[in-house]
């Protein structure tokens, strides 16, 4: 799909690797609804490429329902999702202080893939009433974002990998559901991405241990590589019903 003059939406696209989404959605031309949490840095983000900001709870339904309407009527249907915002935990099943939290694991799964999910039904149902737009009869693709994390968890990390080996496995039967409508989807699974979230979860020093266990290219990702492979995914009409590390030849080990 050409990305020019269509409607995007990002979600958590106020920070990191939807920031950068929005920032290369934008220059080739799409209208781009930044839909994010934090309103105040979302409309930092927007104000920049003269798109659309809208807070949203991916968590909440109600909240995604109306942050769609709104989208809708500011800028028309979207045609391109993307399902950037996600957060992280670090905990490990049990230990002395007695089992994980089974809130804090629901809070994980909630956004991360509930989220997701709930994105993709509500904004799907949008799309397939839109008039399809190319010799292939496409109407539209869903980009959604999982982790490395997703296939090789390291110690501490189950409700942020169940969360995303989640999305994984839902990439498929998503992609042949809206098949018949002319819808894509897709996932990337990124590495380590030099974000406020990765940072936040190892700091500094864990975040250099991390990428001393990068083959090549020796250094973490910049948003700017992840923004690339996702609009490269939108415009690649063939790519569907995959997921996409994009981590350097990266495998997790053990720790973080
Ligand atoms: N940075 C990495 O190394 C890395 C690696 C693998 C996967 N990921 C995934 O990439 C995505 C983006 O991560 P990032 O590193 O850019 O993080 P980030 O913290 O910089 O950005 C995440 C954004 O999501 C928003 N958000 C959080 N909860 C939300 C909610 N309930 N509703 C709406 N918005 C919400 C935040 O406000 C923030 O703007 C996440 O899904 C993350 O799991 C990141």
């Amino acid at each position: 799909m050409d990305i020019k003059n269509q409607v995007a939406i990002v979600t958590g696209g106020a920070s990191g690797l939807g920031a950068d989404t929005v920032r290369a959605l934008a220059a080739k031309g799409a209208k781009v609804a930044v839909l994010d949490l934090n309103l105040e840095l979302a409309k930092t983000i927007a104000e920049e490429v003269g798109g659309l900001a809208v807070q949203v709870d991916v968590a909440d339904s109600d909240s995604v329902e109306a942050a769609l309407a709104t989208v809708k009527a500011e800028l028309g249907t979207a045609r391109i999702v993307m399902n950037v915002a996600g957060i992280g935990i670090g905990r490990k099943i049990t230990n002395k202080k007695g089992p994980h939290p089974l809130d804090s694991f629901l809070k994980v799964v909630n956004v991360n893939l509930t989220g997701t999910f709930d994105v993709c039904r509500l904004a799907s149902t949008e799309m397939i009433a839109l008039d399809p737009l190319n010799e292939d009869g496409e109407r539209g693709v869903f980009v959604n974002v999982a982790s490395i994390f997703g296939y090789d968890g390291p110690v501490g990390n189950t409700a942020y990998a169940a969360s995303k080996a989640g999305v994984i496995g839902m990439t498929l039967p998503m992609a042949r559901d809206l098949a018949p409508y002319g819808i894509r989807v897709m996932t990337i699974c990124p590495g380590v991405f030099d974000t406020p979230l990765a940072k936040g979860e190892t700091g500094q020093d864990g975040f250099d241990r991390l990428i001393a266990t990068v083959p090549f290219p020796k250094r973490g990702g910049n948003p700017k590589d992840f923004a690339k492979l996702a609009c490269h995914i939108v415009e690649n009409t063939m790519m569907n019903g995959e997921c996409i590390r994009i981590d350097g030849a990266m495998r997790m080990g053990l720790m973080i």
